[in-house]
């Protein structure tokens, strides 16, 4: 079992790295994707005009943008992000009341309660230590502050993200199986664990309310094709594969995407969690 340690420089390591340059790479698509799931987030954070804003694991500051014209010029929003290659992206965008840090967020020092507003488009599940993680989110946080975030819920619950992974896995080298405790994109899955560390974290209780959206995945299966191994678990099983397992893999994603084709390219059902709880 690997230590929290080595789990937490092993998402550092990806999303300097790979992960955050496949997450560029495809930004555009990926933005089309989850623009509905953080719509909702952000509809339901109702950021206010002169609101202090944190922008947990910003990425390339699509929701940071947002949260800064929602809050305006006499408010501001910190973006933060691990991966210097994302928040480059992000601070070419130039938005006048947003600010990036370069950092992991579990860790970094906010000001004490200095913000109205923790919030997050799936950012929050690649904490190695996420009880730690969100300690220092509610001690950010002003006394009457909210957070809220969405995040992905169980793998079965995704088929988007499954389809694919299970296809590709009979040609590739064997993928690691995450414990149910180790970070990764559905590590918030199970409601009781990500109660569990809201309640240690001192939050209120929180409140979930389940999103359930198509996932647009392409505008068809030779283009979810191309992208196939950006990021994700297929990224990494394909850093470690062959050519010719490379293309048997993709032969078979193909063969399990076809009957999710239509004339409205590569559509299937995804699931989300948009969690909402106050600061104490
Ligand atoms: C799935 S992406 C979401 C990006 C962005 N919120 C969006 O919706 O476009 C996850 C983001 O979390 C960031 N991340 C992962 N671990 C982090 C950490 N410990 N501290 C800060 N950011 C982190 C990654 O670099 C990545 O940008």
């Amino acid at each position: 079992m690997k230590s929290a340690a080595e789990l937490a420089a092993e998402q550092a390591a990806y999303w300097k790295g790979r992960g955050g340059e496949g997450w560029l790479a495809s930004y555009e698509r990926i933005a089309r994707t989850v623009g509905s799931f953080g719509k909702a987030a952000l509809e339901a954070a109702a950021p206010a005009p002169g609101e202090q804003v944190l922008d947990i694991g910003c990425g390339t500051g699509g929701t940071t943008a947002e949260l800064a014209r929602a809050v305006g010029p006499t408010g501001h929003v910190l973006g933060v992000d691990i991966s210097d290659v994302l928040v480059e992206a992000a601070r070419a965008e130039r938005v006048d009341n947003a600010t990036f840090v370069v950092g992991d967020a579990a860790t970094h020092p906010f000001k004490p309660a200095g913000y109205d507003l923790v919030f997050s488009r799936f950012g929050v599940m690649f904490f190695a230590e996420p009880d730690m993680a969100f300690r220092n989110f509610q001690r950010a946080l002003k006394p009457d502050g909210r957070l809220v975030f969405v995040c992905w819920r169980t793998p079965q619950e995704n088929p988007w993200g499954m389809v694919p992974v299970r296809a590709a896995a009979a040609h590739l080298p064997p993928m690691p199986r995450p414990g149910p405790e180790d970070p990764g994109q559905f590590a918030f899955g199970d409601r009781a664990r990500v109660e569990r560390i809201l309640a240690a974290a001192g939050f209120g209780t929180p409140s979930f309310a389940p999103l359930d959206q198509p996932i647009w995945m392409g505008g068809n299966v030779a283009e979810v094709l191309d992208n196939a191994g950006r990021f994700g678990p297929l990224a990494r099983a394909f850093a470690d594969a062959t050519p010719a397992q490379i293309e048997k893999a993709k032969e078979a994603i193909a063969e399990a995407l076809k009957p999710h084709e239509s004339a409205d390219g590569v559509v299937l059902p995804g699931a989300c969690w948009l969690v909402r709880a106050a600061a104490r």
